[in-house]
């Protein structure tokens, strides 16, 4: 979470549980990177149904502007809180133990039509796309946020053509 001093988040990263911050992190830093002001926190769906409708319902009311929800398994996270929010959500499948995040993907993929979840990739490279996708939505309305994102693709574009091969 953000201390008293950052500026209010206009991005919010939730998970459904500790054990998906190894990949989640990698959104929240992401995001930190592109100057996105953003905050992060633990909302499950079957472990704290109260508190994930409460903030699903009060995010954009608190200057939420997109919503990143990872989630392993049943991951049923990120379509319940799109269910309670006219926020985008974007879906991270966080790599499962049992289905190696098969599961995660079809279940946050296979919305049924009427309430919508954008769906990223696997793991770490989901949760790095989602706050690159999260910052391109901001930039849309923040010149900062905008100039960042172009930044970061140009930056990635030198390096490839930088890379040698021996
Ligand atoms: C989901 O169940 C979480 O998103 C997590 O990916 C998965 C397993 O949770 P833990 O049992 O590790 O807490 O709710």
């Amino acid at each position: 979470m953000p201390d008293s001093n950052s500026p209010a988040a206009v991005v919010a990263v939730v998970m459904g549980s500790g054990s998906d911050w190894e990949t989640m992190r990698h959104a929240v830093e992401l995001l930190a990177r592109l100057g996105v002001p953003a905050e992060h926190r633990i909302v499950s769906a079957h472990r704290t149904p109260e508190l994930m409708a409460d903030f699903a319902r009060e995010a954009a009311s608190c200057g939420v502007r997109v919503i990143i929800a990872g989630a392993g398994g049943a991951a049923h996270l990120p379509g319940m809180i799109a269910a309670h929010t006219w926020l985008p959500v974007l879906g991270v499948p966080v790599e499962s133990k049992a289905l190696h995040g098969l599961d995660s993907l079809l279940s946050i993929a296979q919305m049924p039509a009427g309430v919508a979840v954008g769906t990223l990739a696997i793991g770490a490279s989901g949760a790095k796309n989602a706050a690159l996708l999260a910052a391109s939505i901001i930039g849309l309305s923040d010149a900062k946020v905008r100039a960042a994102v172009e930044a970061f693709r140009h930056d990635q574009t030198s390096a490839v053509l930088a890379q040698r091969l021996e």
